[in-house]
């Protein structure tokens, strides 16, 4: 089984190639941001409490995060050659919860991939993007912010999993294609 975790600041990328690594390695892709947004959508009362972290750039709770997750991990990870998780684990205490989860699943994380991008195309890439998105988290104090909460909560995930040996940085800068081959390397080298 091939279980990525597809990592990196807002904007690097990772619901983009996500899409890209679905359909080439026929994994189920589950992003906590999506799986939040459309609780937003549906106004749910989950939803509109999560919209409240999400607009002004801050992480929701981590029990929410669980309570969304853990089931869907549970039911992803049955018959399928793998998940691609995107947007989580988000600080160490998730990943923590993770391996956790992984390991009463008789599972394991295969690598964590961390899309590198520089600060000011994250910035272009996400404005352009708040044009037509609709995210409330699309306009640039929240994005400053998002990238504020991604150097000082999500960065330290890569060094949790450095120490077990599952961490590749990927250059995602170039375009969508360029960025796709130097993952597929990555992928490849550890099926
Ligand atoms: P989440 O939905 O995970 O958002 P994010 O990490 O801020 O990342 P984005 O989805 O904005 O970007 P992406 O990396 O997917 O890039 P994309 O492919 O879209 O989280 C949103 C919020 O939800 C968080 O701030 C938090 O509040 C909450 N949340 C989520 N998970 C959580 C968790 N686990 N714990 C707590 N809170 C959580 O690309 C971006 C744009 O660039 C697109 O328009 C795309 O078309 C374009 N693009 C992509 N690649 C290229 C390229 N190579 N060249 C040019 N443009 C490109
Ligand atoms: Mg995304």
């Amino acid at each position: 089984m091939l279980n990525i975790i597809i990592c990196g600041a807002p904007g690097c990328g990772k619901g983009t190639q996500s899409d890209l690594m679905v359909k080439k390695y026929m994994l189920k892709h589950l992003s906590t941001g999506d799986l939040l947004r459309s609780e937003i959508a549906e106004r749910s009362e989950l939803g509109l409490e999560a919209e409240s972290y999400i607009s002004k750039g801050n992480l929701v709770p981590d029990k929410m995060i669980f309570d969304i997750l853990s089931k869907a991990i549970a039911e992803q990870t049955r018959n399928t050659n793998g998940i691609i998780l995107d947007g989580f684990p988000r600080n160490v205490a998730q990943a923590e919860a993770l391996e956790a989860l992984m390991a009463s699943l008789n599972k394991e994380i295969t690598v964590l991939i961390d899309l590198k991008v520089d600060n000011q195309e994250l910035i272009n890439r996400l404005l352009i993007r708040g044009e037509t998105s609709g995210r409330c988290d699309d306009n640039l104090e929240t994005i400053k912010k998002r990238l504020e909460v991604y150097e000082n909560k999500t960065a330290p995930v890569s060094a949790f999993y450095k120490t077990k040996n599952k961490y590749a940085a990927v250059n995602g800068m170039g375009t969508i294609d360029e960025i796709f081959g130097r993952i597929s390397s990555v992928i490849d080298s550890k099926r």
